[in-house]
């Protein structure tokens, strides 16, 4: 039986097929860091890659990957990143290395979402993982207090982003609308983003079996 760590090493290198050259979204985590190592062996086919945290900016340079400002990128084919949960719609919670808000602007950028996962990130209804929500560090508790009205429980985590906010991660929610959620998240003063990836769903998903990566598309 195949570990987590070979399960992910399974998804990533099943994504590097979508590698064709120009320029690649990088995201974040520990099963995009496998990706990473895959990509690297096949760094010559590409022009470089933007990354959706610092983290993996460094990664990247140290397989020496080429690393553009995303400023200076003319749009991706792909982007390619992980996830805490995904739903059959291809909806997904992300944000648990809190690299979120790097990782929607990136996504945003790229023609294809191929989201890699174990079978373990395979959910009916987002929400047991607790959803992260880039906060300005001010509004912290105007924050906390509307998602209180939301039905949720903000827990305050001990990190700060590569963007100088904070995260407040929001427990308890059953997510049945997440389109709907994540732009009520987004509505309230003082939220950068949310980890709810609806508005913007995967186009692809590779998800690591026990029988064998399987692939989903939108
Ligand atoms: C990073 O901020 C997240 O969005 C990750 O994509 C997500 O937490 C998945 O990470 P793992 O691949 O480590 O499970």
């Amino acid at each position: 039986m195949a570990t987590q760590d070979e399960l992910k090493q399974q998804v990533a290198k099943a994504a590097v097929e979508y590698v064709k050259g120009g320029i690649i979204g990088v995201g974040t985590g520990s099963t995009a860091n496998f990706f990473i190592d895959e990509l690297a062996k096949v760094k010559s086919k590409i022009d470089g890659a933007v990354a959706s945290s610092e983290a993996t900016a460094q990664r990247l340079r140290a397989h020496g990957i080429e690393v553009f400002d995303l400023n200076s990128v003319d749009g991706m084919e792909i982007y390619v990143d992980g996830a805490d949960e995904i739903t059959e719609h291809m909806h997904m919670l992300k944000g648990g290395g809190g690299a979120l808000t790097r990782e929607k602007i990136v996504a945003a950028c790229a023609k294809t979402f191929i989201c890699i996962c174990d079978a373990s990130k395979y959910v009916p209804v987002l929400g047991k993982f607790p959803l992260p929500v880039e906060v300005l560090p001010m509004a912290r508790s105007h924050v906390a207090r509307e998602l209180t009205k939301l039905g949720g429980q903000p827990k305050l985590r001990d990190f700060t982003t590569d963007n100088g906010n904070i995260i407040l991660d929001v427990h308890g929610l059953e997510i049945l609308n997440p389109v709907e959620m994540e732009a009520k998240i987004n509505q309230i003063v003082g939220v950068v983003t949310n980890g709810l990836f609806a508005a913007r769903p995967a186009d692809v998903l590779l998800l690591a079996t026990p029988e064998g990566v399987k692939t989903y598309k939108r």
